[in-house]
């Protein structure tokens, strides 16, 4: 479609740019910033997009005119003033295409038509891949945002935006992609940190014949244990911050006499050998103290439950669902044991490569406390690239986030995201951002996003696809969830009895 002719301005076109006039209607509604546009020169095709937008108009640039005919109000019905209407649409040359894709070093000529850029020049050029993970539709191209699985999530990926921007829906889209793969196009395990409890919908993709080959396992937070034989001193380092070097000497040797005899550890097996070792009683009554305290969590004892090792297969998904867990240490002691082990397996190939998607990123690698899951987090973002361990971090405090793992997600998918705070430190973590972008990001609707880095060769907006699995999970509006409360307890008068009545039951 043509949408517009090229002029000569002073400085335009140059290698870098060009503007164009757009005068027809039709043109005028599909133009907008960030559109993709091509033209033809010599045979070759000159990729751009287009960066900005001029409205313009003889006829109200002149302040005698407009003020002359202000009497009345229908000005525009008086005056033929749209037929001196038209826009200007300046435009950033990406690059030129004969053969392969190179840089532009020549300017387009003034009078040359420009078309929209063609659907399958511009797949190309994004990077998109047949076999990628389908995000949804690049804005106003009607042509699908399909970044392939390496370079998505190989190098982490980063989503994040103010709280209901449409982060936990995307992360299900993606998760919906890895599930449906198959063999042949490579699958590797997942595991997702489920802190609201909102992902448990997913199950329902298995009555999915496109999805009959995957397989997903959601696991209460509370039915999980972690293996104390698994666990070394510097393990019980992080689990316990204030530990001392005395302390950690004592632990270690405990544990290699436990280990050296083949004897089953658990905390109170360690607490008891302790207990027989000749030390400094501060520093053995501390110990034993730290050690009583995690053990009182509840979290730990001799098996691991799940089984990790075992669990982790090509093509699953493993939930592990926090929603009925208030404590946040608790969380923040199985992300780091899980991760930690995840890490380790991967590191000895015993697991499928892996890919771990964490909801409230920030609650687990917070940029200014030191829990212990944030070691690990930063150790992954670092390292887990050669190891095939990726991760996916979620979060609507970016700021809040550790910088050193942000800044390792090498691809970021960015929903509305308002707070300046928050942006600024996106633009300062995240290369290649412009300004105009950034205030895009401030007035994205739900479902919108802009992906960016590693994952396409050009920042691109792109609209979320719906949803395959269905909604069981909805979010709980007030007004609704007041209703049914009255209608449950239908008057104040018999609430109280009927509340009684329910605690008896
Ligand atoms: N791409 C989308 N298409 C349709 N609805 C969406 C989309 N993204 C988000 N929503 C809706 O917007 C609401 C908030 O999305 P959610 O993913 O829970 O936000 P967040 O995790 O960022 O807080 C949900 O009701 C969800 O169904
Ligand atoms: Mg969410």
């Amino acid at each position: 479609m043509n949408i517009g002719t090229i002029i000569a301005s002073q400085s335009t076109p140059n290698p870098f740019e060009f503007i164009f006039v757009i005068s027809e209607d039709l043109a005028i509604k599909s133009v907008e910033y960030g559109t993709f546009v091509q033209v033809m020169e010599d045979n070759n095709v000159i990729l751009g997009v287009v960066e900005n937008l001029v409205h313009s108009s003889k006829y109200f640039s002149s302040a005698d005119i407009v003020h002359g005919s202000s009497i009345s109000l229908e000005t525009k019905k008086i005056f033929p003033s749209t037929t001196w209407e038209y826009r200007l649409a300046e435009v950033k040359v990406l690059g030129m295409i004969s053969r392969i894709f190179k840089r532009s070093t020549q300017p387009v000529s003034p009078g040359n038509n420009v078309m929209l850029a063609d659907a399958d020049i511009l797949t190309k050029f994004l990077g998109f891949s047949p076999n990628g993970i389908n995000l949804g539709i690049l804005r106003q191209m009607n042509i699908n945002v399909q970044p392939s699985l390496d370079r998505l999530v190989q190098k982490h990926l980063a989503v994040l935006s103010i709280s209901g921007g449409g982060k936990s829906y995307a992360t299900s889209v993606i998760l919906e992609e890895i599930l449906g793969r198959t063999q042949k196009s490579g699958r590797p395990a997942t595991i997702l940190f489920d802190v609201h409890g909102e992902f448990k919908d997913l199950s329902t993709l298995k009555d999915n014949p496109d999805f009959k080959n995957c397989e997903i396992e959601i696991i209460p937070a509370e039915d999980i244990q972690l293996s104390v034989t698994n666990l070394s001193s510097s393990h019980f380092a992080k689990l316990i911050p204030s530990i001392t070097r005395p302390q950690i000497r004592e632990l270690t040797k405990a544990i290699s006499v436990k280990k050296k005899n083949s004897e089953i550890i658990t905390i109170p097996t360690l607490i008891e050998t302790l207990s027989g070792f000749e030390m400094n009683q501060l520093v053995q009554d501390a110990l034993i103290g730290w050690l009583s305290g995690l053990q009182s969590t509840r979290l730990f004892g001799h098996h691991e439950i799940p089984d990790l090792e075992l669990s982790l297969k090509a093509g699953k998904l493993i939930i592990f669902d926090f929603s009925r867990m208030i404590s946040l240490w608790y969380k923040q002691i199985i992300v780091y044991y899980v991760l930690d082990r995840l890490f380790n397996l991967r590191r000895e190939r015993l697991i499928p490569p892996v890919v771990c998607f964490l909801e409230e990123a920030h609650q687990f690698a917070p940029e200014d406390k030191t829990p212990a899951s944030k070691d690990i987090i930063e150790t992954i973002a670092r390292e887990g690239r050669k190891f095939l361990c990726s991760l996916v971090l979620i979060s609507q405090r970016p700021v809040n986030l550790s910088t050193t793992a942000l800044s390792q997600c090498n691809s970021q998918l960015i929903l509305k995201i308002v707070n300046p705070n928050d942006l600024a430190y996106i633009s300062k973590t995240s290369e290649g951002i412009t300004s105009e972008t950034l205030k895009l990001i401030s007035s994205l609707g739900v479902g919108e996003g802009l992906l960016m880095g590693n994952s396409v060769n050009y920042p691109i907006f792109v609209q979320i696809r719906k949803r395959i699995s269905n909604s069981i999970y909805n979010e709980v509006s007030l007004e609704e969830e007041s209703k049914k409360y009255e209608k449950m307890y239908h008057n104040n008068e018999s609430s109280v009895n009927s509340k009684l009545l329910n605690k008896i039951k």
